[in-house]
């Protein structure tokens, strides 16, 4: 079959690493018209657009895209692209994996294997925000949650961790202090959470949620939690796991997938052929997983764990001494595929 995919390179890094993942997902066997657009500041400085009305339309028409890191400047000019992209399609799910593989170096544990769950569209992320005063000394940041919201991303991560048989749910909120907004998220989590008997359901308040995965990750399967918290402690998983090199990420809606390296366009070693492809190149095998292609999405993290266990052929974030390009960790990873 045939598939028809949007494909975002992005800025910075993006194009190298994208081009690896397009290589792997071919040499996996696994055939892609990739419809190639653009988005954040490579879009922004060509058509003083960082979303152009044609990268929207390509989404929408293909459902599933891969995208690079998109450069967002700080503090002024354009909003972030991911978060229109999210609010543009509605993708409520952000999902977040956190493993270790052997190779890659950790500070404290191996064998983790954790899946988070972000809801990824209201909170604090929904942009609505003013200075308070004329002088611009105040400023309010209005973050709405929603029953809905929380009905739609918890049962995901239910339902995702029935399918997968995970055995563990922990929602993760602030409700201790933010009553109202983190109730409802609570409240929701934990009547949901009645439905699936067979899945073990606990809650922690977040602060508390932060020092015990640094302390016992090992307690943690699934997780599951609002905008802001589930940024900040998606990526404190990421470090345990050995950096933000390593993580993909998947931006999932009720139709539309959007599938990316959590990592951002390192604008230090861009075009130099340097980075790390393995995160963009494990968001690949996650979207060829929510298509069905599991052989295929095996095979390839079966390939990029061999050659990060192996660590002859590994890019420099990973072996700062012994390193080799982008595309020589891509040719590596090609060479391990078992097409058979
Ligand atoms: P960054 O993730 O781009 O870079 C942080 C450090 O990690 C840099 O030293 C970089 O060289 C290194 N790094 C990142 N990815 C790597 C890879 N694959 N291989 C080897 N080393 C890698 O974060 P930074 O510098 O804060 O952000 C740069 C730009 O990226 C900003 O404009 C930011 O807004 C954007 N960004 C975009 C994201 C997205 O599109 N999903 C996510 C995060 C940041």
């Amino acid at each position: 079959m045939n598939y028809k995919f949007t494909l975002i390179p992005g800025d910075g890094i993006g194009p190298e690493i994208t081009k690896s993942a397009i290589r792997v997902i071919e040499g996996a066997g696994i055939k892609v018209d990739w419809e190639i657009t653009e988005a954040g500041l490579c879009a922004f400085d060509k058509y003083k657009d960082p979303l152009p009305q044609d990268t929207i339309d390509s989404v929408a028409k293909n459902k599933i895209a891969l995208k690079g890191p998109l450069t967002t400047p700080v503090g002024k000019s354009f909003r972030s692209v991911n978060v229109a992209l999210r609010k543009e399609f509605d993708l409520y799910v952000n999902k977040r994996p956190a493993k270790t593989y052997q190779g890659i170096k950790t500070l404290y544990f191996d064998h983790i294997d954790i899946m988070m769950f972000r809801e990824n569209t209201e909170e604090f992320y929904s942009g609505i925000e003013h200075y308070i005063d004329s002088s611009r000394t105040a400023a309010e940041t209005i973050g709405i949650v929603t029953k809905r919201g929380c009905e739609r991303i918890v049962r995901y991560a239910f339902e995702y961790s029935r399918k997968n048989n995970r055995k563990k749910v922990t929602a993760v909120h602030k409700a201790n202090i933010m009553k109202y907004t983190g109730g409802i998220f609570l409240k929701v989590a934990q009547d949901i959470a009645a439905e699936y008997h067979e899945i073990e359901f606990n809650d922690k308040i977040v602060d508390n949620m932060a020092m015990q995965m640094v302390m016992n990750p090992y307690q943690f399967d699934v997780i599951v939690t609002t905008n802001l918290f589930g940024d900040i402690l998606s990526d404190l998983a990421s470090g345990l796991v050995g950096g933000l090199g390593m993580a993909p990420g998947a931006n999932i809606g009720s139709d539309i997938g959007i599938y990316e390296a959590v990592h951002g366009s390192a604008p230090d070693i861009a075009g130099k052929n340097l980075a790390n492809p393995a995160a963009i190149i494990l968001a690949s095998v996650m979207m060829l997983e929510d298509v069905g292609e599991l052989k295929a999405s095996q095979r390839i993290e079966k390939a990029v764990a061999v050659v990060l266990a192996e660590g002859k052929k590994v890019t420099k974030d990973i072996n700062p001494v012994n390193y080799v390009s982008t595309d020589e960790m891509t040719d590596a990873i090609l060479e391990k595929l078992d097409t058979k």
